[in-house]
C-alpha cells in the first residue's frame, strides 16, 4: 500500500474536504476551494494531442534577445551567483526609477520601487500585503484566472465586476464599480491593459477609479504588465500618472512580456515608501530575494530593448489586423480590435460553450486557444487567442480554426 494510503483519515465535520484529486491529507481547507482552472484544464487536454499549434499561452516565440542573455551570462560567470538584497539591487531598482523617467515622464524614486521574482510573485506579495480572510477584493473582469487564484489563496473574498461588451468594445461602468464597493472592500484590482480583452483604461478612468478609492482608504492594486505593449503611442496610461506619492496605490509589472523574458521570472511592484518595509518583510520570508545574476539582463532590457520591443511590436500589429481581417470576413465572429496586448478575445454566433469549442479546436483543428471562462464568470462564450508568433504560424492556425468555426454553405 503506498504511503499516501497508509495514511488516509476520515473525520467527518473536521472541516477537511477530499478533492476530486483524491487527495486526503490534511492540507489547508482553502486548496480545496480554489475555483477551476479550465485554461489548465485545456493545455493539459491538447498536451496529449499531436500537431497541435498553441495560441493558448501568454507569451510570444520569440526567444529572449542575445543582449540580454550575454549581460546574465557575464555576471553569472564573473560569481553573482550569491543572495542579494530582499528587494532587488540598488543598481536595478535605480534603472527602473530612469525607466520610469524616460518613457513614462514620471518621478519614481528608487525606494518606491521593490524588485519581485516574477509579476505573478509581484501579486502574490501585494495581495498578502494588503488583505485578510474575511476581507473583499473587487477584481474588475475578464481576468487572468492566475490572478482569481492568487486572491483565492488569501483567503479573503472575491467580487468580480465585468466590462460590458457594447458596440464591438469592452468598457468600464464606473457606476458599477464603484456601486460594488462595501464594508469589507480593502482593495480594487485592476488590470490595464486587460489580458484577455485588451480594454486599457483611460486616464479620465484611472483618476476617477483613484479619487473614489482615496476618499474611501481602500487600496488600488494595478496589474500592468501589458503597459508597453501598445500599438499607438509608447505606452498605456498608468495610475501613476495621476496618483500622489503616498496613495493607497500598488502597481504590478514585469519582464516577461515586453522583453520577451517569461522564462526567466522577474517583475516589480511600485508603492508608497512606506509600502516598502512592509513589501521586504513579506519578500524576506517568500523568495528572500530575487535571483542576483538575472537582475544584469534586466538591466540591459530597461536599457537597450526598445528596438528589440518596437520589432516584437511590429509583427503583432500586423498579426493582429491579419486576425481581426479573418474573423471579420467569417462574418459570425465578434471582437474588440485589440488596441493593447496581444490577445484577441472573440465570440462565435451559435457556439455559447467556450469549453466544448475550445476542445473541439484542439480535436478537429489541431490548435490550443483558452477558453473564455478561464478569465471570470462573465465570460463564458469567449475564447482567447495569443498571436504573438510568426504570420507563418499564425496564418496556419488561422486556416485550421476557419474550417471549424466557418459558417458552413
Ligand atoms: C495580467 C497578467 N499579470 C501578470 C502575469 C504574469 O507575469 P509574470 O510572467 O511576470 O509572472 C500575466 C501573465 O500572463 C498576466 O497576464
Amino acid at each position: 500500500m503506498s504511503e499516501a494510503k497508509q495514511m488516509k483519515y476520515e473525520k467527518p465535520d473536521s472541516g477537511e474536504r477530499v478533492d476530486e484529486g483524491g487527495t486526503t491529507m490534511k492540507f489547508r481547507p482553502v486548496l480545496h476551494a480554489l475555483t477551476a482552472n479550465p485554461g489548465a484544464d485545456m493545455m493539459d487536454y491538447a498536451r496529449k494531442k499531436q500537431n497541435i499549434i498553441t495560441l493558448g499561452q501568454g507569451e510570444g516565440d520569440a526567444p529572449t534577445p542575445d543582449f540580454i542573455c550575454d549581460a546574465t551570462m557575464e555576471a553569472m560567470k564573473s560569481g553573482r551567483t550569491f543572495y542579494g538584497p530582499v528587494l532587488g539591487q540598488e543598481r536595478l531598482r535605480q534603472s527602473l526609477s530612469n525607466y520610469y523617467d524616460r518613457i513614462y515622464n514620471l518621478d519614481i524614486s528608487p525606494e518606491r520601487v521593490f524588485v519581485t521574482g516574477s509579476g505573478s510573485t509581484a501579486m502574490h506579495l501585494s495581495l498578502a500585503a494588503l488583505v485578510d480572510k474575511g476581507e473583499e477584493v473587487i477584481a474588475v473582469t475578464p481576468i487572468w484566472k492566475n490572478l482569481i487564484g492568487a486572491i483565492e489563496l488569501t483567503q479573503a473574498t472575491t467580487k468580480q465586476v465585468s466590462l460590458d461588451y457594447i458596440d464591438d468594445e469592452w468598457k468600464l461602468d464606473l457606476e458599477k464599480l464603484f456601486g460594488a464597493v462595501n464594508e469589507r472592500t480593502k482593495v480594487m484590482l485592476i488590470v490595464t491593459p486587460s489580458n484577455p480583452t485588451g480594454w486599457t483604461a483611460t486616464e479620465d478612468e484611472l483618476r476617477q477609479i483613484l479619487d473614489f478609492a482615496r476618499e474611501r482608504g481602500i487600496w488600488v492594486l494595478s496589474d500592468e504588465v501589458y503597459g508597453r505593449l501598445v500599438y499607438e503611442g509608447v505606452r498605456a496610461p498608468s495610475f501613476l500618472d495621476v496618483a500622489k506619492e503616498d496613495d493607497l496605490l500598488l502597481v504590478v509589472n514585469s519582464f516577461s512580456k515586453t522583453w520577451a523574458m517569461t522564462g526567466w521570472r522577474l517583475g516589480w511592484i511600485v508603492g508608497p515608501k512606506e509600502a516598502e518595509s512592509k513589501i521586504r518583510d513579506v519578500a524576506l520570508y517568500n523568495k528572500l530575494c530575487p535571483p542576483d545574476f538575472i537582475q544584469f539582463g534586466a538591466m540591459a532590457a530597461l536599457d537597450q530593448g526598445e528596438d528589440f520591443l518596437k520589432s516584437q511590436l511590429d509583427l503583432w500589429r500586423s498579426n493582429r489586423d491579419i486576425v481581426v481581417e479573418r474573423f471579420k470576413k467569417m462574418g459570425n465572429v465578434h471582437l474588440s480590435y485589440p488596441k493593447s496586448t496581444f490577445y484577441a478575445f472573440f465570440k462565435v454566433d451559435g457556439e455559447e460553450d467556450c469549453i466544448a469549442l475550445t476542445k473541439r479546436l484542439i480535436d478537429e483543428a489541431g490548435v490550443l486557444l483558452s477558453p473564455g471562462s478561464a478569465f471570470g464568470e462573465s465570460s463564458k462564450g469567449y475564447i482567447r487567442l495569443c498571436f504573438a508568433v510568426s504570420e507563418a504560424r499564425l496564418t496556419e492556425a488561422l486556416d485550421r480554426i476557419e474550417r471549424v468555426i466557418a459558417p458552413k454553405g
